[in-house]
C-alpha cells in the first residue's frame, strides 16, 4: 500500500493524527513525528486528504529514500523513480530542497543543481525534453530534504500549502495562518457537534472561529491541488471524490438560528473583516466589538449568559504586536477578566513567553509547545474557578 506523509505546524502532530483517524484511516497505519503524520493508503485516500484536513500544511508522496556520498550515487538514484510519468506534455517541475545538518552538501544550491540537470537529462533520455523548470505554477513540485547523507525526495500533493482556504481577503495584525488555528481549536476540546459556547474576545480577523465553525467542513473544492493535474491520475475518479464531498451537508451553509461561536475585538476593522468573512462563507458567528475592559455581564451578548464554555485566544504580544508592557498589561487584564466573567469557564491562550502568562495570575492545567510560523509558543489551558484563584503559574 502506499505511504504518504502529511506535514504540520510543529506540536500539533497529534491533532493531526486525530484528524485522520477520525476520517476512518485505521491508526496502525498512521505514524506520528515531530513534523506530522506518515500514513499508508490508496491514492483515493490521499486524494481525499487533501480536500478534507484542517490541519495539515501539506500532503507528500515519498518516493525515494536513498544514502550517497558521492554526486554520481546521487544521480543514479534520482533516476531510479520516473518523474516524467507525472507530467503531461508541455508541463512543468519544480525542485525544492532543504539540506539539514549536513557537513557533506553545505550549500543547498549545489545540490539542487545537480538534481535539476540530471532530471533534465534523464527527460530528455526518455524523449521528454518538452518538460522544462517552472517555480511558479509548476505541474510537478520535487521535495528533496538532506539530513547528513540522507536524501528523501517526495512529491508535493497538495502544490499551494493547505492553509490557503481563500476567504481572507487581507491580512490584518498578526492573523494566524488557518490549520494552525484549526488545530488549537481541536486542541481545545471544543467540538462542532456539541452546544458549549466558543468565544474569543480579541478575535481580530476572526481566523480561531472561522476555522472552528469550518471544522468538519471541506477544504476549497475550487482552489488547484497539484495532484489534480498529474498526468496518471485518474481524473475520474477525482471528480466523483469532488462531487461526493459537494453533495455532502458538510459543505452546505450552516444556518442553524443559534450561534454558538461568539468573536469580540475594539478594532472595528477587525469587527468588518470578520463579518465580511463569515457571510462570504455563510457562516453563523455573533461579532460584536467591544473593548477587553468593557466585557462585562451586561455587554456579552444575552445569547452567552448563564453559559459555561470555552475561551480561546491569540492576545497581541511584543515581538509582533505593540511593546511588550502593553502585552503584559493585556495579560494581566485577560486574566482579570476571565476570573470575573467566565466562572466555571476553560480558557486556552497562545502565548511566546512565561513572562506574558505568568500576568495572568493562574495556574495552567495544559501546556502544548506550537511554533507560530517559526515563533515557538505554547497553547497554555486554564480552568476558571468559580473563586478568584490568585495562585501563580
Ligand atoms: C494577534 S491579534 C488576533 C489575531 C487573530 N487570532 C487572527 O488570527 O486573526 C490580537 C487582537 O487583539 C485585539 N485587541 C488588543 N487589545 C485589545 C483590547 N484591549 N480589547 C479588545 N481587543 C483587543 C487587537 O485588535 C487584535 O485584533
Amino acid at each position: 500500500m502506499p505511504q504518504f506523509f502529511a506535514t504540520c505546524p510543529q506540536g500539533l502532530s497529534y491533532v493531526l493524527k486525530e484528524e485522520l483517524e477520525s476520517f476512518g484511516l485505521n491508526p496502525k497505519a498512521l505514524r506520528e513525528t515531530e513534523r506530522g503524520v506518515q500514513f499508508t493508503s490508496p491514492w483515493e485516500t490521499a486524494f481525499l486528504i487533501n480536500y478534507k484536513t484542517k490541519i495539515a500544511s501539506r500532503v507528500l508522496k515519498p518516493v525515494l529514500s536513498f544514502t550517497s556520498s558521492t554526486e554520481d550515487q546521487i544521480l543514479s538514484y534520482i533516476k531510479k523513480h520516473d518523474f516524467s510519468k507525472y507530467i503531461s506534455k508541455g508541463g512543468t517541475f519544480s525542485l525544492k530542497v532543504k539540506v539539514q545538518a549536513s557537513s557533506m552538501y553545505k550549500d543547498q544550491r549545489v545540490v539542487m543543481n545537480l538534481i535539476r540537470v540530471g532530471l533534465l537529462n534523464e527527460f530528455e533520455k526518455k524523449g521528454r525534453s518538452d518538460i522544462k523548470v517552472n517555480k511558479e505554477n509548476p505541474s510537478l513540485e520535487i521535495v528533496v530534504v538532506v539530513y547528513h547523507a540522507n536524501f528523501s525526495v517526495s512529491l508535493n500533493m497538495s502544490g499551494l500549502p493547505l492553509s490557503h482556504r481563500g476567504y481572507r481577503e487581507e491580512a490584518l495584525a498578526a492573523p494566524l495562518r488557518e490549520n494552525l488555528a484549526a488545530g488549537l481549536v481541536k486542541m481545545t476540546g471544543w467540538s462542532a457537534e456539541g452546544d458549549e459556547p466558543l468565544v474569543d474576545f480579541m478575535c481580530g480577523s476572526g481566523t480561531l472561529l472561522i476555522e472552528a465553525a469550518r471544522l468538519d467542513k471541506p477544504n476549497s473544492l475550487k482552489r488547484s491541488y497539484s495532484f489534480e493535474r498529474w498526468d496518471n491520475v485518474d481524473k475520474g475518479k477525482i471528480k466523483e471524490i469532488k462531487s461526493t464531498l459537494s453533495a455532502t451537508k458538510d459543505i452546505q451553509k450552516n444556518t442553524q438560528s443559534d450561534p454558538s461561536i461568539y468573536g469580540f475585538d475594539q478594532d472595528p476593522r477587525s469587527i468588518q473583516a470578520i463579518t465580511k468573512s463569515s457571510n462570504d462563507l455563510g457562516l453563523n458567528i455573533s461579532i460584536k466589538q467591544i473593548a477587553l475592559k468593557d466585557l462585562n455581564k451586561s455587554s456579552l451578548p444575552k445569547s452567552l449568559q448563564g453559559k459555561k464554555g470555552i475561551v480561546i485566544l491569540n492576545p497581541p504580544y511584543g515581538k509582533r504586536l505593540g511593546t511588550t508592557d502593553q502585552a503584559k498589561e493585556a495579560y494581566a487584564l485577560i486574566g482579570e477578566r476571565l476570573k470575573a466573567e467566565f466562572k466555571g469557564w476553560k480558557a486556552f491562550i497562545l502565548s511566546p513567553e512565561p513572562e506574558l502568562s505568568k500576568e495572568l495570575r493562574m495556574k495552567a492545567f495544559f501546556k502544548k509547545r506550537v511554533s507560530n510560523g517559526g515563533v515557538d509558543c505554547v497553547l497554555l489551558g486554564y480552568s476558571i474557578r468559580d473563586e478568584h484563584s490568585d495562585s501563580k503559574e
